[in-house]
């Protein structure tokens, strides 16, 4: 079943690009002279009035899903025009948070069984909440506990480490993002340059997956660390955790994804000439930021790892002494998709090198069911 791989993950990480094309599958309208390119989710397209008539839309997740919902997010925020707040279910259970009538929440789960994300939907429900889900497994608890929601057909994902499941539930989430704002026509320009982007991203994937090699030589360079911090902000915040995390979990090396903005609260303590320091620094409205944050990190001699758009390693690395790694440009909302590739390689990489069970981690379940 493995193919040609060597391990599950990795097999699941360069199928992306097929995984990503059925997740978009038939949902995808192309439009013409007569009419708007636009999404279409048979899940949510009766719930659409009431989702856009919601006081606040709710992610909750665990893990792997939580950080997809948060790579999601701005996007939502700015087509929908409704606030969008984040839950670790775990989280939102211990303080018994405020979840109302009004609102939508979300609950992303890709087995559809996680017992933190379940028990939030049973509280979610019983406080009246729209429940929507968005799962992967077609007849999984939450899949039948929610009013509604939208499978995102990545298929069967046997890796602990989640990967393809990542990358398709941004993409599920930015077509409902798509979706709920499609009543609003000065964004339609807007809506309609991601849908294109969308058409287009799976050869982008495949595109970031030639990082192969480089990732692996990267890998070998860090394999002896105890530590690496990755940077992130705006769109990419949620890349910063979820490549830590995916470091963490297979790799079992210490790895922490920062919000770059909070740099100087803290984490600059941290930086001297030894500890591995990934920024990710793609071309959107942040960039000048975390062209500064580089420039800060450098002037404390930090040893510096910068992801950026293709074409742009000397906008952000002058001296040419940083690392660069180029990722091919895309609509700024899609570009996390894009961005976690060449991490998911590097923590694949790192977790052979330093003989470790890439596909069940130390400790870990792909589905944890007990609280
Ligand atoms: C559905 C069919 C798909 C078919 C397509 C044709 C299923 C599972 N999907 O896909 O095979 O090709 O129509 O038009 O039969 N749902 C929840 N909670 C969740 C996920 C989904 O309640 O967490 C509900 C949805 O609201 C919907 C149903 O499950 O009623 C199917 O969802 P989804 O597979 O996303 O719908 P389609 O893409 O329309
Ligand atoms: C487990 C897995 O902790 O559950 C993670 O090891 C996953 O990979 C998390 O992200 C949440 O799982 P699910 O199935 O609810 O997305």
């Amino acid at each position: 079943k493995k193919g040609n791989y060597e391990h599950f993950m990795q097999k699941e990480i360069h199928e992306q690009p097929e995984s990503l094309r059925t997740t978009m599958r038939g949902r995808l309208i192309c439009g013409d002279s007569s009419k708007a390119k636009s999404v279409l989710l048979g899940g949510l397209k009766d719930h659409l009035r009431t989702i856009r008539r919601s006081r606040r839309i709710v992610f909750i997740g665990c893990g792997t899903s939580y950080n997809a919902a948060l790579a999601a997010r701005p996007f939502l925020e700015e087509l929908s025009g409704v606030p969008v707040t984040m839950e670790l279910a775990s989280d939102l259970l211990d303080r018994q948070g405020p979840i109302y009538r009004e609102d939508t929440a979300v609950f992303v789960s890709q087995s559809g069984e996680t017992a933190d994300t379940l028990l939030a939907l049973q509280y979610a429900t019983e406080n009246g909440a729209l429940c929507v889900g968005i799962t992967n497994t077609v007849g999984s608890a939450i899949a039948r506990s929610t009013h509604c929601g939208v499978h995102i057909n990545a298929g069967c994902e046997i890796g602990v480490a989640s990967t393809k499941a990542y990358t398709s539930q941004i993409v599920v989430m930015a077509m409902m993002a798509l979706a709920i704002g499609d009543d609003t026509t000065s964004s339609q320009a807007r809506r309609e340059g991601v849908i294109d982007g969308l058409f287009d991203l799976p050869n982008k994937v495949r595109e970031a997956l030639r990082l192969d090699n480089e990732m692996k030589d990267l890998a070998k360079l860090l394999m002896d660390e105890q530590s690496l911090l990755m940077f992130g902000r705006g769109y990419n915040y949620a890349t910063a955790l979820e490549g830590a995390l995916k470091v963490k979990e297979v790799a079992l090396m210490h790895s922490e994804g920062i919000l770059a903005g909070e740099m100087k609260h803290g984490p600059l303590a941290l930086v001297d000439e030894t500890l591995p320091i990934i920024v990710i620094a793609t071309h959107d409205t942040c960039f000048s930021k975390q062209q500064s944050v580089i420039q800060q990190l450098h002037a404390r001699k930090g040893r510096l790892i910068v992801m950026c758009s293709k074409g742009a390693a000397q906008l952000v690395c002058p001296s040419g002494s940083c690392r660069v790694i180029e990722v091919p440009q895309v609509e700024d909302c899609l570009q996390p998709v894009i961005n976690i590739v060449p991490l998911q390689l590097l923590a694949y990489h790192l977790t052979v090198l330093r003989g470790y069970n890439v596909d069940q981690p130390r400790n870990l379940a792909k589905s944890v069911t007990t609280q």
